[in-house]
């Protein structure tokens, strides 16, 4: 575990095992605890960087906006931290993909490999983001409740919620934790995040797209079309899965993520 200062302010990064680095990056409005089901499987063969991106978790917060870029920003200087000088597999859920495509768009020499887990890559539409910046000013009125009740109804499959209703317990907990200004800064910054559909046609990594196949905030149906939009992108449906696949169906998930690394691994860069 590392806190990696930036201009004063501490993030916490988790930094286990060792081999090809892979960072793990969590949706909204969570922090690393999300990718409790991956860590231990995947550093067996590779070092899994972990963060809580700011604003979240253990990490410090701020009340300027968070948009996508800033968020990859950090990566930067946390790769740079932990003296990473090779290129690394970003694996990103849902607003990780969001930061996984803002950090592709300014620095594809540093990327091995990209995981879309659960993600979109068009841009929120005008109602979608209005309503993002009412979320931003309830949730600074009201507290983090406002937000755990509007985000966590959609989040998970049905039979999460009917058979493992403590994943769904622990994440409200994470959100209930957090602080308000950072959810409404990041609220702020997902509201204006830019359309990467433009790039997805010039992608030239390995890349898995991963869904669930009852994920209703990022379908099955878009995400394939995402990845039929990537050269040579594989596309896998997890079943009986939510927007949180991985905490959901943590084996399942962790099959296909390490048949992906290993499908590249060899080969050269
Ligand atoms: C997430 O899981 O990160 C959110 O669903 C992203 C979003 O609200 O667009």
């Amino acid at each position: 575990m590392a806190i990696v200062n930036i201009a004063g302010a501490g993030l916490w990064v988790g930094d286990f095992g060792s081999g090809p680095p892979i960072l793990l990056l969590h949706g909204f409005p969570l922090d690393h605890t999300m990718w409790s089901g991956q860590i231990d499987a995947l550093c067996v063969t590779h070092r899994v960087i972990v963060p809580d991106l700011r604003g979240f978790g253990q990490s410090a917060v701020t009340r300027v906006t968070m948009t996508m870029e800033r968020f990859a920003d950090d990566l930067i200087y946390i790769l740079n931290a932990l003296s990473v000088n090779e290129p690394v597999t970003l694996c990103g859920l849902s607003m990780g993909g969001y930061v996984a495509f803002e950090f592709w768009r300014n620095n594809p020499g540093k990327v091995r490999s990209l995981v879309l887990c659960d993600t979109r890559a068009q841009p929120d539409t005008p109602e979608a983001a209005r309503g993002r910046l009412e979320l931003a000013e309830r949730v600074l009125g009201e507290g983090t409740c406002a937000v755990a009740e509007a985000v966590l109804p959609r989040m998970f499959a049905p039979r999460t919620f009917e058979r493992e209703p403590q994943v769904v317990e622990a994440m409200r907990n994470v959100i209930l934790k957090t602080n308000p200004q950072g959810i409404a800064a990041t609220l702020r910054g997902l509201s204006e995040r830019r359309d990467s559909r433009p790039l997805l046609a010039a992608i030239n990594v390995p890349v898995l797209v991963l869904v669930g196949s009852e994920d209703v905030i990022s379908p099955p149906g878009e995400m394939l079309e995402m990845a039929a939009a990537i050269p040579g992108a594989r596309f896998v449906e997890i079943p009986e899965a939510g927007h949180m696949a991985p905490l959901e169906s943590p084996h399942t998930v962790n099959h296909e993520l390490l048949t992906f690394l290993e499908s590249f691994r060899a080969t050269p860069l």
